[in-house]
């Protein structure tokens, strides 16, 4: 095992991103950021130095658990102060555990940016993967506005609520096409596109050999779009999700929701002398946006689009399609299992509401806004008055219709945490409902920090103890980090409080989220020794920092 250092300045930059130009978020000079790789067992050192003018700065290592290093997380207000313009922070950690991951910015809606990147992890040396592959393509999955995250944002914290729409495009690798198509020639709508193979926006070609199995590995940072990947003529076989070994299964294509990663493998088995499409469509919301698209290039051909008619993806409402590929995926034999009981149980009820007018998410009544100082400090040293010290219910009336829309819908806003004790085993079940509008039920996705969970299951409506408990899936659950709870309907996730730290569990649709779609764990804050004062020397914690250096 090695450190692998990484010097790092984040900026603004003209970029194109799908061929119109706009200010976005990279990394010395390039968007999306570079990709890491690094192998289980190395320690990622990243030197972050914020080259933003007027702006905060922050990075999450997304599905990295930081074991024994929770002020490396990269949450603004949570784990660490941000970073102010023109100072450095190193961020230090191990990448544990091989796998398909990615880092993003988690400061307000920079993520929405375009502060993002791949993070890979490959198996140790002297290890295997428990599948075989010849090589390997890397597609990191986003989506995109036109309109800047700072309009964005006011919208969203506007009197009445202005959303911020659907995205202009899908991008693979930060690259799409607006103002054409790479399926032109195919359509009487838009035009062919002619991009040089250098432009910003030219598509990430998959350049394969016939008769070979490839390694995709896929990762969605999407704002808000959920995606369905369908590649023409190729089945794929799931192997890995979030970092985690699944039973291989045979799929003709594949959901994936913000926040979550897999591996795929795929077998180039067809006709040689075509190419063939790869098509990311929009589901779960009516879509605006066409698919993103790109090529699958056998070799030697030249890299034309096809000309065969594109995948089609299941309708975007065909909810009962993305719950069939959900139960699909199944932990690999030999994974870790769950513990067969809980110790405590949390019920998450996902409701929009109105605060004095604004639009808000909150869970259990609750809307998360977050503290001016950092929780890792300001639990650490029992600091009263930096968050509100009541801790949000655990648990919804029973009489609550998840059916129809709220009928009170008024909820308050609190930066209060649960607490969670070390070594117990913690279930959650994530309710959804009806939004503020008759008849309307939105996925979400659910992403965890510091630890992976056990999906244990999903379910229609209400969660029902009697009823749904004796059902959960105690024998090869996945592990994964991100789940979805889909509309009008329940899911259930165990995990083990074996890692000190205070980490967001939330909706990982960026708006949501910034619309107080999410809680905060603090997990057993008083074990957690030596947190570096660059994390927390801020706020009402900088005081702390200058008495004691032996934080
Ligand atoms: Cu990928 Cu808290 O987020
Ligand atoms: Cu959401």
């Amino acid at each position: 095992a090695k450190a692998r250092h990484f010097h790092w300045e984040v900026g603004y930059l003209f970029w194109s991103p799908d061929c119109v130009e706009n200010p976005v978020m990279g990394i010395n000079g390039q968007y999306p950021g570079p990709t890491i790789r690094a192998k289980a067992g190395d320690t990622v050192v990243v030197h972050l130095h914020n080259k933003l003018h007027t702006e905060g700065v922050v990075i999450h290592w997304h599905g990295i658990r930081q074991f024994e290093t929770p002020w490396a997380d990269g949450t603004a207000s949570i784990s660490q102060c941000v970073i102010n313009p023109e100072e450095t922070f190193v961020y230090r950690f191990k990448v544990d555990k091989a796998g398909t991951y990615f880092y993003h910015g988690h400061y307000g809606m920079q993520r929405s940016a375009g502060l993002y990147g791949s993070l890979i992890v490959d198996v140790a040396d002297g290890e295997k993967e428990p599948f075989h592959y010849d090589g390997e393509l890397n597609l990191l999955l986003s989506d995109w506005w036109h309109q800047n995250v700072h309009e964005q944002e006011i919208g969203l914290s506007s009197n009445p609520m202005r959303w911020i729409g659907e995205p202009q495009s899908i991008l693979m690798n930060g690259k799409g096409q607006y103002n054409c198509s790479l399926a032109g020639h195919l359509s009487k709508k838009t035009s062919l596109c002619k991009l040089r193979a250098d432009a910003q926006c030219a598509p990430p070609i998959l350049h394969v050999l016939p008769n070979k199995t490839y390694r995709l590995r896929l990762a969605s940072t999407t704002s808000l779009a959920s995606l369905n990947l369908a590649i023409g003529h190729h089945k794929m076989v799931l192997v890995e999700a979030d970092g985690n070994y699944v039973q291989p299964v045979t799929l003709d294509d594949i959901d994936i929701y913000s926040g979550e990663s897999y591996s795929v493998l795929i077998t180039t088995n067809q006709n040689p002398s075509m190419n063939y499409w790869v098509s990311l469509g929009v589901r779960g919301r009516h879509p605006a946006t066409p698919p993103g698209l790109t090529i699958l290039n056998y070799h030697p051909n030249t890299a034309r689009p096809p000309s065969s008619p594109l995948p089609i993806h299941a309708a975007w409402d065909d909810y009962p399609h993305s719950k069939a590929i959900a139960n699909k995926i199944l932990a690999l034999q030999g994974s870790p299992k769950p513990p067969t009981r809980y110790d405590r149980r949390i019920y998450l009820l996902n409701t929009q509401n109105k605060i004095n007018g604004f639009t808000k998410w909150s869970i259990n009544n609750v809307s998360l806004a977050l503290p001016s100082t950092p929780y890792l400090g300001s639990i650490k040293f029992g600091l009263k008055g930096a968050f509100d010290h009541q801790s949000p219910p655990e648990n919804f009336s029973s009489e609550y219709d998840v059916m129809k829309p709220p009928s009170n819908p008024n909820s308050t806003v609190s930066s209060g945490v649960y607490k969670l004790e070390f070594g117990k085993t913690i279930d959650v079940i994530l309710q959804n409902a009806n939004a503020l509008n008759a008849n309307v039920s939105e996925i979400h996705p659910w992403h965890l920090h510091g630890h992976d969970f056990w999906v244990l299951g999903y379910g229609e409506g209400k969660f029902s103890e009697e009823k749904h408990s004796k059902n959960l899936n105690l024998k090869n659950p996945p592990l994964r980090n991100t789940v979805v709870i889909f509309p009008y309907g329940w899911t259930a996730i165990r995990f083990v409080t074996d890692n000190p730290g205070v980490w967001a569990f939330h909706c990982h649709i960026e708006p949501h989220l910034h619309m107080g779609m999410g809680v905060i764990f603090a997990e057993s804050v008083e074990r957690i020794k030596n947190i570096p004062q660059a994390a927390i020397g801020c706020g009402m914690t900088a005081k702390m920092v200058m008495n004691n250096s032996h934080t």
